[in-house]
């Protein structure tokens, strides 16, 4: 398996009237073909505008993609690709679905038109051919009555119903990559497993690559292989599953871990808020970014950026690249080769 996505130092804009909102601050990660990333932070800090650079859809002005970024799909720069190629693109290689099926989907239209008319913009095929490939893909997310469903309207659906067919429409052109941004987040508990567990019998399945957007540590921790966490348009931390969930090194990583409410997860009785609210990206700090809301602040934290550090079971193996692979990433000045705190353990009750 090689890499299929590779995003190197993204920086995305919006200019409004209030100033430049540097929505996405320089963001590098990169996803193998086949596995499950998801990409977690609190609102606003630039998961969406993310994924709608992999897909595409930052419409210039008032957004800007900064010089220098890349979003490289099996090597090649996707960011220079002409609006032809992007089409071509949408779909068929890469596809999102997004919170709110309802608003996504036509709501003047059956269900089985809205994904014939998808499949029929990727293939070539018979109207006929194209209804077959509905009900399968239908059947493939385990709608019930699929011949039924094509012949119903959004609205006549339940959410979860809805969503699915979301997914049913954005599998149609048989993508490598399924971007799914925040696919749960309108749906009762319940119906959040079923599709997670749906998504996750789609790549078994269909080997599809997903990258999965949320808010919401809970729903990561039965899918995610690897994860990303986010925070005021920067990466924190990144790693796999077990080592963001059960050896996370960075303050806002454990901080949104122990805000979670989630299943899977134990010793989490007791939620801790994150007190505060995140920077203005209109006028970002100097420093970390997490820095106001950190109790393990230092005084360098809101002097200078912190630096990726590799991470390792035995603690910080400093700030060297060690090949292409991704490992653990912190950037966090706990982990500086000087500090005294390379062994903090996170607690509840005291700081440092
Ligand atoms: N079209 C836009 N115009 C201005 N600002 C935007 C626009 N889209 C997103 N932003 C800003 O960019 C930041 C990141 O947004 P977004 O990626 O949507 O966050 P989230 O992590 O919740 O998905 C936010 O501060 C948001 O207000
Ligand atoms: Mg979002």
């Amino acid at each position: 398996m090689g890499k299929i996505l590779e995003i190197k130092d993204l920086r995305v804009s919006y200019h409004t009237y209030a100033g430049e909102v540097q929505s996405v601050r320089g963001i590098s990660f990169q996803v193998e073909e086949g596995e499950t990333i998801a990409i977690v932070g609190e609102s606003g800090c630039g998961k969406s505008v993310t994924a709608k650079t992999v897909m595409g859809l930052i419409s210039t002005p008032p957004g800007e993609i900064k010089s220098g970024s890349q979003v490289l799909y099996f090597g090649e720069n996707i960011l220079e690709q002409s609006e032809k190629e992007w089409e071509r693109y949408r779909g068929a290689k890469c596809s999102m679905i997004f919170q709110d099926a309802l608003t996504s989907l036509n709501p003047t239209m059956n269900i089985g038109k809205q994904i014939m008319e998808n499949i029929l913009n990727h293939a070539k095929v018979t109207k006929e051919e194209a209804r077959r490939q509905a009900v399968e893909m239908l059947e493939l997310v385990k709608i019930p009555d699929p011949a039924l469903c094509l012949k119903k309207y959004p609205h006549e659906l339940s959410g979860g119903m809805r969503q699915r067919v979301m997914i049913a429409i954005a599998l149609s052109g048989r993508p490598k990559i399924l971007i799914a941004d925040e696919p749960t987040t309108a749906l009762d508990v319940t119906i959040q497993a079923q599709i997670i567990d749906l998504m996750k019998d789609i790549q078994k399945k269909l080997g599809t690559t997903i990258i999965l957007i949320t808010h919401d540590l809970g729903v990561v921790a039965g899918i995610a292989d690897k994860v990303v966490v986010m925070y005021s348009g920067k990466i924190m931390e990144k790693g796999d599953l077990n080592q963001i969930f059960y050896g996370h090194r960075h303050p806002y990583t454990w901080a949104l871990l122990n805000a979670a409410p989630s299943l899977e997860l134990e010793n989490k009785q007791q939620l801790v808020s994150i007190e505060g609210t995140p920077p203005d990206l209109i006028d970002p700090p100097v420093g970390c970014p997490f820095a106001a809301r950190c109790r393990y602040c230092m005084n360098i934290c809101t002097e200078a950026e912190p630096p990726e550090y590799v991470m390792s079971a035995e603690g910080c193996r400093g700030q060297e690249e060690r090949g292409s692979r991704e490992e653990h990433r912190t950037a966090c000045w706990l982990y500086h080769p000087d500090s005294r705190y390379q062994d903090i353990e996170f607690d509840k009750e005291a700081g440092i």
